[in-house]
């Protein structure tokens, strides 16, 4: 898009402005509780909720039904409203919870509209058509809408120009629930050892704000779920870049993987991906133990020369 284009793009948003409205008066109330600080209770094993979820969730629920009153919504906190409508609000209100808990400021709002024709089966994914997510500590508002780009704070935001991976910033995440079963250490150590590094900043929504403004190259996490995900997806996009899943497949809603990119280094990551699944070149770690054994002998052969 030319820098006119951009200009009259952003004059003809029709749900940004009413989503952004709503989404820093959310953030302004995450903000005030971060400050105050809240008790934490556990929903699961380390899966945390607040009193600032729940809160918040509500008042999103309400201004969103003010403003968009036929729309659905589908919130993380329980949140099921107008689900049989032709709009469809996915509604994270604190992606971070973790962060928030611990006073570690990385978290945000997180809003995606879904648009789903009439017809549409239940299991079928319709079309993103907005998506907004707002950090509130650092009062950043990203934003897209179907076909007029991503802007950060009103300003025009782009993926990066990296173009191979031994180039490129990463982040991934780790879920809350079934620790056990997951696999992403091996990929989180694969991919360190094959870039500029890999960030783990607690904040799905964030990491995929951040590969839209460039700030990231690449985001992949394991069972992430639709308020997770909806606003991030259609900003990478919107923002130049791809969201498919690991195996290079359109990424879906109800979908257990998630790979984000500026587009460039996207066949390098898959290419990595299939390589790892199918157990080849993997990079060995030695175990604790090994490395306490070669320190140790390290710590004799010392001794024994002086
Ligand atoms: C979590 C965050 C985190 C990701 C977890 C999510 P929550 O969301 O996005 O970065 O690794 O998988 O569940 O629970 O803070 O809303
Ligand atoms: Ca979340
Ligand atoms: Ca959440």
């Amino acid at each position: 898009m030319t820098g006119a284009a951009e200009a009259a793009a952003q004059t003809d948003l029709v749900f940004v402005p009413k989503a952004a409205e709503i989404a820093r008066e959310a953030g302004a109330r995450l903000r005030e509780y971060f400050v105050q600080g809240v008790e934490t209770e556990y929903k699961g094993d380390v899966d945390l909720v607040t009193v600032a979820d729940r809160t918040v969730e509500k008042l999103i629920r309400g201004l969103l039904g003010e403003v968009f009153p036929e729309h659905g919504i589908y919130g993380e906190e329980g949140t099921r409203e107008r689900l049989d409508g032709e709009y469809r609000w996915y509604v994270d209100p604190l992606d971070g919870t973790t962060n928030f808990a611990h006073g570690f400021p990385q978290f945000c709002v997180s809003m995606g509209l879904e648009h789903r024709p009439k017809g549409i089966k239940p299991d079928d994914d319709g079309t993103l058509v907005a998506g907004v997510i707002y950090d509130p500590m650092r009062d950043e508002l990203f934003a897209a809408e179907r076909g007029r780009g991503t802007q950060l704070n009103g300003k025009p935001a782009r993926v990066s120009r990296i173009a191979t991976l031994s180039e490129a910033l990463l982040a991934t995440g780790f879920p809350s629930l079934k620790r056990h079963a997951s696999p992403n250490i091996h990929f989180y150590h694969e991919f360190t050892l094959r870039s500029h590094g890999v960030r783990r900043a607690g904040s799905a929504a964030l990491d995929l704000a951040y590969v839209a403004c460039g700030r990231l190259d690449g985001f992949w996490e394991f069972n992430l779920n639709p308020w997770d995900t909806a606003a991030g997806i259609l900003l990478v996009e919107e923002a130049g870049g791809l969201v498919t899943d690991f195996a290079r497949a359109h990424y879906r809603l109800a979908s257990d993987e998630i790979l984000a990119s500026n587009g460039l280094i996207h066949e390098e990551l898959i290419g990595f991906f299939e390589e790892m699944f199918a157990g080849r070149d993997l990079a060995p770690i030695p175990t604790p133990e090994e490395f306490a054994r070669a320190r140790k002998n390290r710590e004799q052969g010392v001794a024994n020369r002086e």
